[in-house]
């Protein structure tokens, strides 16, 4: 029998290059040969405040450019988290289970409380045992994230075995699938961050996959690197460098020594032009898929199909769960 997988992504920001490399291409990879489920986080999403007006149309253009990046709704029941309510009450009961302390150690939680000046709300401090119950309501067991996702599926799996022991099992417990390479693609221009899809529109560090190509094409030139001249991964001495031979291997499915052979006589200038013309290559195609998905009237039937799968399944765990828990039914 084929293994569940299922990831999410927030309808926040800007999707870039990173999330494409990072969590959605490992997803398309593996979606065929698992039973696979992907939705658009808009519960989580709402952790942090979103223009009502707005909220539609952005998960409408997400949805496109999941199916633009290669999610196949033949293989995958693609929905939108809010539609399935099963979520939010897995995600109460879940959220009983787990202790104020464990919630407050979270990296992603400090970081956010951090940068809000200390006042956070309730939302963000529960965000991971919503996101636990994304998981466990479906018993997936493989779920494709970058790395700064990586706490948030351990402690679902410490609350997936804590309701285990305490109610019977019910519960499958979930890995993470994090590539080796390509978990955390760098800012361009500050290789020790993470590109990340809030940055802001102009950001010449980071490369949204929406982005006109000549855009693009100026970021990679602009790429900050070393004086070193080599094109050799190290992560801790040439992190910029590093990057681009990453972006580079993935976007073609060879491995890193592939590049370093290709790119021995090679100077910085020559690489990343070369690098500049494989992500022109890449976001010329996904964009023209892009284009032609967002205006389809097939877009809103995909999540249609895809919500009735994944409630199907989301009732009939959220029944079990109920009667371990002697809730009656
Ligand atoms: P987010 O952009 O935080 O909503 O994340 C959506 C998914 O993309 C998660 O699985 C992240 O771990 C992954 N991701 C986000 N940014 C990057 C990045 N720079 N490199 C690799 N993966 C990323
Ligand atoms: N928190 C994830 C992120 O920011 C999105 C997400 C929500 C998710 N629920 C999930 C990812 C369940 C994997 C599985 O990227």
């Amino acid at each position: 029998m084929k293994k569940t997988m299922i990831t999410g992504v927030q309808p926040t920001g800007n999707f870039t290059l990173g999330n494409y490399i990072g969590a959605i291409k490992n997803f398309v990879n593996l979606q065929k040969s698992h039973d696979s489920f992907i939705f658009i986080a808009d519960l989580h999403g709402l952790t942090t405040y979103q223009e009502p007006a707005k909220i539609n149309k952005t998960i409408l253009d997400l949805a496109a450019i999941y199916l633009a990046c290669g999610v196949d709704p033949k293989e995958t029941n693609f929905f939108v988290q809010s539609k399935v309510d099963e979520h939010c009450v897995l995600g109460f009961l879940i959220a009983f289970q787990c202790r104020v302390g464990e919630l407050s150690r979270m990296t992603q939680y400090k970081a956010k409380k951090e940068k809000s000046g200390g006042s956070v709300d309730l939302g963000l401090l529960i965000y991971p045992t919503l996101m636990a119950a994304d998981i466990l309501l479906y018993d997936a067991e493989v779920v494709p994230v970058g790395s700064d996702q990586r706490q948030h599926i351990e402690i679902t799996r410490d609350l997936g075995e804590r309701v285990n022991k305490k109610y019977g099992g019910m519960f499958k417990l979930p890995d993470y699938y994090i590539s080796k390479y390509g978990h955390r693609i760098m800012n361009l221009q500050n290789p020790l961050e993470k590109m990340n899809k809030s940055a802001p529109a102009d950001d010449k560090g980071t490369i949204f996959v929406l982005d006109d190509v000549k855009i693009t094409r100026k970021k990679i030139k602009a790429a900050v690197t070393d004086n070193d001249n080599k094109i050799k991964y190290d992560e801790k001495n040439k992190p910029g460098i590093s990057n681009l031979i990453i972006i580079l291997a993935i976007l073609r499915d060879v491995t890193i020594s592939d590049i370093e052979k290709e790119f021995e006589n090679s100077n910085y200038g020559e690489f990343k032009e070369v690098v500049a013309n494989e992500v022109e290559r890449f976001l010329l195609d996904f964009q023209a898929k892009y284009q032609k998905i967002r205006e389809s009237d097939e877009l809103i039937k995909i999540l249609q199909a895809g919500e009735k799968e994944a409630r199907k399944r989301a009732q009939a765990k959220l029944e079990t769960v109920k009667t371990k828990m002697g809730i009656m039914i």
